[in-house]
Order: C-alpha cells, then sequence, then structure tokens
C-alpha cells in the first residue's frame, strides 16, 4: 500500500464517533448520528483543497468581497451504505449534483454486481466524490471509479469512512491518480471479506435491516 493520494483523516470527534459505530451494541438511532458526525469530517477535510473565486456582496453595512465556491462538484454514493454519506454531504452542499450507482456484493464471492445507475453529464474539470463508508475488496469502487472515468470524469476523489489494505491496493493499482480520504485503515479482510475489525454490514446497521 502506498500512502501517496491517500488521507488518512485524524480528529478526536472521528475517534469517538468512529468507536460508537464500531461497536456491536450500538443501535440505530446512535449508529446513524455518529456516521453523519465522521462524513462530515471527512467531507470537510476533502474540501479543504477546493477552489473559492471572490464574489461582490453587500452586507447591511458596507460593500464587501466574499467567496463562493468555483469548483463544480458531483457526488456519487455507491448504494446502498453511500446514502449515508450524502444525507450528510447534502447539509453542506444542498445544491450538490448527485448520481447513482447501485452495486451489491454477492455474499459468498464478494463480487460487486451493479443494479442500478443514474449519473447527470461528466466533464473533466467536475470534482466527482464517490463515497461508501466502506472500502473492503475494493471491488466496488474500483467498479464506480472505471465507469465513472468511461463516462469522462478526470478528478475522482474516494471518501469512505472505514477501509482494509486489501482495497486500497486494488484501488491504488487501477487508478494510482485517485485521491483516497478514510477515517480508519483497518488490519484487513477476513475469509469472508469482511473488514476486521471493522464494524460489520455497515448499510444493515444504518438502515436497520
Ligand atoms: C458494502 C459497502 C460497499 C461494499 C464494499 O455494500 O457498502 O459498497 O460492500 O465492499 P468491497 O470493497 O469488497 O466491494 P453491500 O454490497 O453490502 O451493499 P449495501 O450497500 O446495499 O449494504
Ligand atoms: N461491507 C460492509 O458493510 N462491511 C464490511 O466489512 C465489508 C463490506
Amino acid at each position: 500500500m502506498r500512502l501517496e493520494n491517500i488521507t488518512l483523516v485524524r480528529h478526536p470527534l472521528i475517534d469517538h464517533s468512529l468507536t460508537v459505530i464500531r461497536r456491536k451494541d450500538t443501535g440505530t438511532e446512535e449508529f446513524r448520528r455518529h456516521a453523519g458526525i465522521v462524513s462530515k469530517i471527512l467531507l470537510v477535510e476533502v474540501m479543504k483543497s477546493f477552489g473559492t473565486a471572490n464574489m461582490r456582496i453587500e452586507t447591511p453595512l458596507a460593500a464587501m468581497t466574499g467567496k463562493k465556491l468555483k469548483d463544480e462538484v458531483v457526488v456519487v454514493p455507491v448504494l446502498r451504505a453511500g446514502l449515508a454519506m450524502l444525507f450528510a454531504i447534502q447539509d453542506f452542499l444542498p445544491a450538490v449534483s448527485v448520481g447513482f450507482v447501485g452495486l451489491e456484493r454477492d455474499e459468498k464471492t464478494a463480487q460487486a454486481r451493479e443494479y442500478y445507475r443514474k449519473l447527470p453529464k461528466l466533464y473533466a474539470t467536475h470534482r466527482v466524490l464517490v463515497i461508501d463508508p466502506m472500502l473492503a475488496t475494493g471491488g466496488s469502487f474500483d467498479d464506480t471509479v472505471r465507469l465513472l472515468k468511461d463516462k469522462g470524469a478526470k478528478r475522482v476523489t474516494i471518501v469512505c469512512i472505514v477501509s482494509a489494505p486489501e482495497g486500497i491496493k486494488r484501488v491504488q493499482k487501477h487508478h494510482p491518480e485517485v485521491k483516497i480520504f478514510t477515517a480508519a485503515i483497518d488490519d484487513g479482510l477476513n475469509d469472508r471479506k469482511f473488514i476486521v475489525p471493522g464494524l460489520g454490514d455497515f448499510g444493515d446497521r444504518y438502515f436497520g435491516t
């Protein structure tokens, strides 16, 4: 695993919330709340490198130069668990364009199968954020990034909550230019391709399935 293009986002609030969502006895309500906190801190970190443009405005007292976000952002949650991060991100970017890719891992083979796709038109200038809380084998991110690049995306960033070294290596091998932001890099995968120590099945825990 190479460390270039990977940002391990560290923050005491992440440490706290990540511990809550990792605990097996955490219920749906707490899980949702703390998954949302981690997602928001990750986004703040991702967006540190985004450009702004000057903008003249008037406050009730005077004219001044403010700033507005310059980059056009497209967020692509990988269904279904990626929705958890989308809800958090929309608080910061209420008008953001959203594309959807639906993938589900086969429980036996851990291979991701696509069952849904709806994307806006993608341009090379777009900052495309692919969001999915779990980067395990890397199959889901690998397939999603490939299809986004096929549709014209050039500036792709992956944002996940928990990642495994195996998945990071796979993404780095196939998409070396893609930046990865993660709140944790865990030990590895078990024989069912679950992240260890991880947090179990994110989608099931978040949606109370
Ligand atoms: C989970 C998770 C990722 C994928 C990660 O989704 O949300 O999408 O597994 O595994 P990978 O890196 O090995 O591809 P899952 O297929 O369980 O579907 P869900 O989001 O509907 O729960
Ligand atoms: N998907 C999950 O939700 N959890 C894992 O540990 C691996 C894939």
